[in-house]
């Protein structure tokens, strides 16, 4: 497969960008895009959007597709929305009201080809 990372199984493990500052094709069309604020009050509703391919677009279709994206707090699960080939832009848009302090945001997206990406977002939660 031409878009193998070199000596890398991406279905073992979960995938990251070697260098966040020089990413690859491979990488700009896998890694999840964050957008929310740096900081938010506690219990006050704000906006996260988690796109895939906002780098470089990512295929859609049956043979190869994002089939989920997932949003945490920390380890706490916020949001998943579920994909199928036929939807065409890869985006979890969400509002949200965090409590407290319990770690970054922190996105994963599964493409059936290419396996599960990472992107995290610090968020600081002031009372
Ligand atoms: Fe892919």
């Amino acid at each position: 497969m031409a878009e193998e990372k070199e000596g890398t199984d991406l279905f073992c493990g979960i995938n990251v960008p070697d260098d966040p500052d020089n990413l690859t094709d491979l990488e700009k069309k896998h890694l999840p895009v964050i957008t929310a604020p740096d900081e938010v009050k506690a219990g006050e509703c704000f906006e996260v959007t988690v796109e895939v391919g906002k780098l470089l677009e990512h295929p859609n279709k049956r043979s190869h597709f994002i089939g989920f994206i997932e949003l945490y707090q920390g380890d706490l699960y916020l949001a998943r929305v579920d994909l199928t080939p036929v939807t065409t832009c890869p985006v979890l848009k969400v509002c949200v009201s965090l409590e407290k302090e319990c770690g970054p945001l922190r996105a994963f997206e599964w493409c059936n080809l290419h396996g599960t990406w990472k992107a995290t977002k610090e968020i600081a939660v002031s009372e």
